[in-house]
């Protein structure tokens, strides 16, 4: 078998004895299908965790950057307690038409402020909902370390960040290369080294989504 197809089926398995009841979860993905949008949400087993990492947290205020069909959105208002709130941002609308559908679907529209545009307009406009204590960014990687600038204003001490896609199958040590969304990675990465308000680790990740990895960061 190959190393893909093991890291595939071995994330089947996780899913299989861990998140058996995740077919609500399982619609929302084909409805993304259905609709055209590309297969980049995360997966399953990186849902549940983000959902387990604000319940840790306990976080009642949750920012998304990058909604695409709603599928993380879902897995962190899920977690959210009474009360709880998540905002996310989205450039495409038909991303949004469809993550709105989905979230009426999942039963957590109540919980969600979906707000379509370009994320470094809309989150100067945040300022009144912040601070929140849970950030995913997920959205274009070129842009990541200006959302980190961006998001570090709405944050307060204890705000947990993760952010998706920092690895990208090894390429993020390619510094020859003239691809934007690994110069926005590396931006990141200088941004995070040794800053005075983030204390920061990275963890690389195989599994049904391939080989990459997250960054997690906590507001000193
Ligand atoms: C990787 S997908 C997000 C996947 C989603 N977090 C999930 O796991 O279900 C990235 C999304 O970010 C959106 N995006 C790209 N550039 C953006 C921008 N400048 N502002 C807001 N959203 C953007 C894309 O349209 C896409 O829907």
């Amino acid at each position: 078998m190959s190393e893909k197809n093991t890291w595939r089926e071995v994330d089947q398995y996780f899913v299989d004895r861990l998140i058996p009841e995740d077919s609500a979860m399982q619609k929302i993905l084909k409805s993304n299908e259905e609709a055209g949008l590309p297969g980049i949400d995360v997966s399953a087993a990186q849902g549940k965790l983000l959902h387990l990492l604000v319940k840790i947290k306990a976080a009642k205020n949750v920012l998304e950057i990058g909604t695409l069909g709603g599928y993380s959105s879902i897995w962190m208002a899920k977690a959210l307690p009474e009360g709880g709130h998540l905002t996310t941002l989205e450039f495409n609308p038909k991303h949004a038409e469809v993550a709105s559908k989905n979230m009426s679907e999942a039963g957590v529209i109540d919980k969600i402020s979906l707000r379509t545009g370009p994320a470094l307009k809309t989150l100067p406009t945040l300022r009144e909902e912040s601070p929140f204590d849970f950030i995913f960014i997920d959205a274009d990687k070129n842009n990541n370390a200006r959302y980190l600038e961006e998001i570090l204003k709405l944050s307060t001490s204890g705000t947990t960040i993760v952010v998706d896609n920092v690895v990208r199958e090894g390429r993020v040590l390619d510094v020859e290369g003239n691809d934007p969304d690994i110069q926005g990675i590396r931006d990141m990465f200088d941004l995070l080294h040794q800053h005075p308000r983030l204390e920061s680790t990275a963890l690389q990740t195989v599994g049904s989504k391939g080989y990459d990895g997250i960054v997690l960061s906590i507001v000193k």
